[in-house]
This record gives structure tokens, sequence and C-alpha cells, in this order.
């Protein structure tokens, strides 16, 4: 989490630098602020709260210098207080550090500095690396870069850190160890940043920088080398989405623009996905046809709105596939035994491609043998690059901290992973794989049709602002869209809400009911397995016992008992998630609006999970 950006070039540093840190603001939101390069001095300046705070006290003194680092921190050690906000810097105010991530060993370098006189003013991790480079600066006469590379050595954890120094204010110095770091190539000018969105306004030429690379940038030129001070050949790379694709374009949240943008990142997903014999393509796979017919298991792992992507395609691939599907929350599975080998597929769901959990487990599965599959939506982020393979789902940017559009493209490229892999196992034929091909085609203009007609829905949502407590029951793939609608109501509403398999609540969630809570039941199946007749049962006992019934049903679904009926088009149960998970998003979306809450910042939480 924590937002990093760094400018040095021609222009007022401080224009790029709060562009940049409002682009990164949804990586946390707790406190900001920046350092100035100055003729011989730092200019330092930050505030609790978000980004408008450190604005409003820029204003008062606006400071000029064509270079500096500035932060916006999601809280990890000592709270979000101005003390402890970023950047950090010695004793003598001339070396400033920014830094994402957690030094886990920083109590023993607090101490050792604190014996060498370091007085320190903070409760951070991050203050340490400031001191240490201090030292390490004069020990290197003065080279910030042959600092750096010294000073991570010694740290442990994971990070990105810029550094700048006074009296050399043109050089910032950079380096990262699982936490992401992308150099941005100016026209005379050159920019360091934890996502390319805080500098495509200025360029769209970006240089990857792999683990334990140090990189100075200064307005003519860059350099990355490795811990050792050998010179490495830049990874340059070409951004592919324009500047307006990380604004809201006229909507009033990015969450809702995202909903909005849903059958366009659904058709995109799926463009180009099928050949003209029928054969599902994913270049990105890496497997060979023996290597999947030889497959014992998939493992899927990942963390909150993607393990739920992951519990959907459990049901698709296990029946189109005949391969047994185990998903995994990410964080759980690092510190188990599993039952991973050769032979195991690994599919690692990530939107950002950053989410530590996810990673780490990754890395387990991967020493243990496992080949790793990843779904992601960030190019070139860490997780597909540790990745034996990735299949790049084409949501564009997810700016809002709630996740809409990437969670449905994510359930679409794991549908086309389990297609491809029913074919190549010799389960499904070409004709059946076209047939879902083209029913899944459909999908975009079915959820423009719910888009459309979302009015009345909003209008319904606000009607139970002022409840308590929201269960959503679902059975077979509506129980992880269940899953989905509960955790999108807690993090934006701040309501207690919770996600239930229909056929669970007369094991214990039932007696939650008392009069007026409201119930969100998706009916999506038709009659397989009797399963709308059964949600019906449970829709009839929350009732019985004063639940008021909301019911998602598909267009012709017979419905009783449900006070309110929320419509959705038709289509086959697996596909079903892609078009009821949408009334849920707008669902908990309005009801952040109508308590007042900030849609696209809930509080507590960041976009990016880059600590465990
Ligand atoms: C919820 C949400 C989170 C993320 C989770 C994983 O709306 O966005 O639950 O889904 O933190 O993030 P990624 O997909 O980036 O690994």
């Amino acid at each position: 989490m924590c937002g990093i950006v760094g400018y040095t070039g021609p222009q007022s540093a401080i224009t790029p630098l709060i562009e940049g840190l409002r682009r990164l603001e949804y990586r946390g939101y707790d406190s900001a602020g920046i350092a100035l390069g100055t003729a011989n001095r730092l200019f330092i300046e930050k505030r609790a709260g978000k980004l408008l705070n450190l604005e409003s006290a820029l204003t008062a003194t606006p400071p000029v210098a064509n270079s500096g680092i500035g932060h916006t921190r999601w809280a990890t050690h000592g709270g979000p207080t101005d003390r402890n906000a970023h950047p950090h810097v010695d004793n003598e105010g001339k070396l400033a550090v920014i830094h994402n991530g957690i030094i886990e060993n920083y109590t023993q370098l607090r101490a050792d500095l604190e014996a060498r006189g370091h007085v320190f003013t903070s409760e951070t991790d991050t203050e340490s690396v400031a001191h240490l480079l201090s030292d390490l600066r004069k020990s290197h006469n003065g080279d910030l870069s042959a600092a750096m590379r010294e000073a991570v050595k010694s740290l442990r954890g994971s990070f990105t850190l810029l550094a700048i120094h006074a009296d050399q204010p043109e050089v910032i110095v950079g380096v990262r160890r699982n936490s992401p770091l992308v150099v941005g190539l100016g026209n005379k000018e050159n920019f360091l940043a934890s996502d390319v969105a805080a500098f495509i306004d200025y360029t769209k030429r970006a240089v990857e920088l792999g683990q334990d690379e140090v990189v100075t940038i200064t307005p003519v030129g860059i350099e990355i080398t490795d811990l050792e001070g050998n010179k490495l050949v830049p990874k340059e790379y070409e951004i592919t989405w324009d500047s307006s694709a990380a604004q809201k374009g006229g909507f009033t949240h990015f969450m809702l623009k995202e909903i909005f943008e849903q059958p366009k990142a659904v058709a995109d997903t799926l463009l180009g996905r099928i050949n003209a014999d029928d054969h599902i393509v994913l270049d990105e796979l890496h497997l060979t046809n023996d290597e999947i017919k030889s497959l014992k298991k998939i493992v899927v792992l990942a963390c909150g709105t993607a393990f739920h992507a992951g519990m959907i395609a459990k049901y698709a691939i296990e029946k189109w596939a005949q391969i047994t599907v185990e998903v995994e929350l990410a964080s759980e599975f690092r510190y188990r035994d599993p039952l991973v080998d050769s032979q195991t597929l690994v599919i690692a769901i990530s939107q950002s491609g950053e989410t530590m959990d996810t990673l780490m487990a990754l890395r387990h599965a991967k020493s243990l043998g496992a080949r790793i599959l990843a779904v992601c939506n960030t190019n070139s982020s860490t997780i597909p690059r540790e990745s034996d393979a990735v299949l790049y789902t084409h949501a564009g940017p997810e700016i809002a901290v709630a996740s809409t559009k990437a969670f449905l493209t994510q359930v679409i490229a794991v549908y086309l992973i389990g297609l491809h892999l029913a074919q190549t196992r010799g389960v499904m034929t070409g004709h059946q794989v076209r047939e879902i091909f083209e029913e899944m085609s459909e999908l975009p203009a079915k959820i423009e049709q719910i888009l459309e007609t979302v009015e009345p829905l909003r209008e319904l949502t606000r009607g139970f602002k002022d409840s308590n407590s929201v269960l959503f029951l679902g059975r077979h793939v509506g129980f992880p869209v269940a899953l989905e609608g509960a955790l999108k109501l807690k993090e934006l509403a701040y309501m207690h809400a919770e996600g239930f398999a229909g056929g669970e609540l007369k094991h214990g969630p039932i007696a939650l009911i008392e009069e007026g809570t409201p119930v969100i039941a998706i009916l999506p199946f038709g009659h397989e397995h009797g399963l709308d007749e059964k949600m019906l049962s449970n829709v009839q006992e929350v009732k019985a016992r004063g639940a008021r019934v909301i019911v998602i049903a598909r267009e012709g679904a017979e419905v009783t008992g449900a006070e309110h009926i929320i419509r959705i088009p038709s289509a086959s149960s697996l596909l079903q998630p892609i078009l009821a998970t949408v009334p849920l998003q707008v669902f908990a979306y309005e009801m952040a609006v109508v308590r007042g809450n900030d849609v696209d910042q809930p509080r507590n939480l960041a976009k990016s999970v880059t600590v465990e």
C-alpha cells in the first residue's frame, strides 16, 4: 500500500508530484507529504488525512523546486499523524526518504542508530532508513546511489524506497523489493512511481524495475544497477492506455464509472479469444497439451473479491474440464503444507498483481513445483512477472478501491481457462466450446441492459439505509455472488453484511433474522438441480421470521415471497454470476452514497495490499 512518486526535470516539481499523488491516492490515504529539492535544503510538508490537507497547507507557502518526492500513506507502523507521515528525514534535515512496505528489522536498526546518536521523531519503520542512508552516504563520499545499495543489504521485509538529498537535489534514487516501482521516461525529465498512472499525463514510456534493483534518475537520464553496482540494461515498454482512463469522465465517482465500464471490460477480455477452428486462444498459457493433459488438479489462490472469482471458477472448471479445483485464500495457503506438485496448476488471481498475500502464496506453490498461471489486470506487475504464464484481463485501470469491473473480467478469464482445459483434455468438443463462448459474447449487452434499468434499484436501496445488517443468500454459483455482495456492502457502506449458502441458513445464520432484516436472495439457476425451488423455500423461511426480501431473479423466473424483485437477463446458470453481481455492486454503491461515505476511498482500506 502507500503511493510513491518522484520527479526531476525542468518544471516546478509540485505539479507532477501532487497530480501523481492524486492518481495514487487509491493506494492509501491516511496522510500525504512531499520533499522538494531546493538549493542546499529540502522543503518538507506533510499532513495527516487526505491529500487535500497537504494541498491546503501548500497553498499558504508555495515552494519552487525542480525535483522532489511525494507519498500518500496507508499506515502500518505508527498511527496516521503528521509526525508519522512521510517523507522522513535525517537529523540534518538534508536527506528525505519515502517508503511503501514494511522494514521488518527496523527495531534492531533503530536501536543501533540511536546508540550511534541518531534522534528519532516518529514511530515509523521508515525513519530508520533515513538515518541509515545518511550515515552510509557519508561513508560513500556523498554518493546516494551507493549508499542505497549498501543500505538495502541490511534491510529485511518488503519495500519501495525513494530518497533525495539537498546537496544534489536533481538526483532521486529508488529501489524495490517485493513492492512496485516504475520509471517514467520523459523529455529532459524523469519520473518514479508506484504505478504508471502517476505520470501517464507526461509520458507513455516506462521502464520496469526488477527485484533489488537500484535506480538513479536525473533530468537527463536514468541508471539501473544491481546491489553490487553492476549496470543493468533498462527494460523499456510503452503504456497502452490513455490518461482519460484514469479520470472520472463525468461520473460522480470512479466506482460508478467502473460499474458502467463493465460491458466494455468484459467484451475486451473476450476479444480474439476463439479462432476459426473453435479453439480458445490463450497464447499466454505456455503449457503444452501434454502438460495440460497430465494435470492432476488446479489450485486457485486469491484474496477478497478475486477469491470470490476463484470460487466461481471452481464450479465452471470442474464441470467443463473434469478436473479437481481447490480454491484457497492466499493468506491461508501460504502457512500450510499443501499437497501441490508439478502436476498442479496454480491460478493466482489478482487485479493489481501486487497483493502480498497472493504473491507469497504463489512463491510457496512454486517452491513445491507447481506451475503458476496469473490472471491479472496490471501489466508487468510482480505477480505476472513471477508466474510461468499470464492471462491479462482487459478491464483497464481500476481506481476505485472497491473492485467491480476487475471481478467480472476475472470470472471471464477463468472461464476461458476452463474452456481451454476442457478442450485440450478432450472433455469438450469445439462445437460445445463455441456455444458457450458465443453465450459469453452476449454478456456485455446483457450487462448494459441491467445498467440501463438500475434507477429503481438505487431508489429501493435508499429505503434500507438505516438497516443494521443485510444478509445475502445464494446457492451454487450464487453463493460466491452472495459473498461478493456482502463484501461490497461492508467495505463501502460500513454495514454489517454476511453472505451465506442458502443451505446453511438453518444451520445457524437464520437466528440473525429479526423483524425488518433485509435479505437479498440470488436466484439465478432455472430449475437445474431444483435449486430455484430450494432458494424460494429459503426466501419463505426468512420471510416468515420478519425479513424483508429482495430477490435477484432472471427474467421469467417464478418468484414467490419477495418484497422486491430485481430482474436480470436470462443466461445459463454458470454465466449468471456475471449478471447477478451487477445489481449488488449498484446496491453497495448507492448505500455508500446515501450514508454519506467516501465511495472511492472507503475508510481503513487501500486498493493495493502490499503488506501481509
Ligand atoms: C474488494 C477488493 C479487495 C481485492 C483484494 C485482492 O472490493 O477490491 O478484496 O479484491 O484485496 O486484490 P487484488 O485483486 O489486487 O489482488
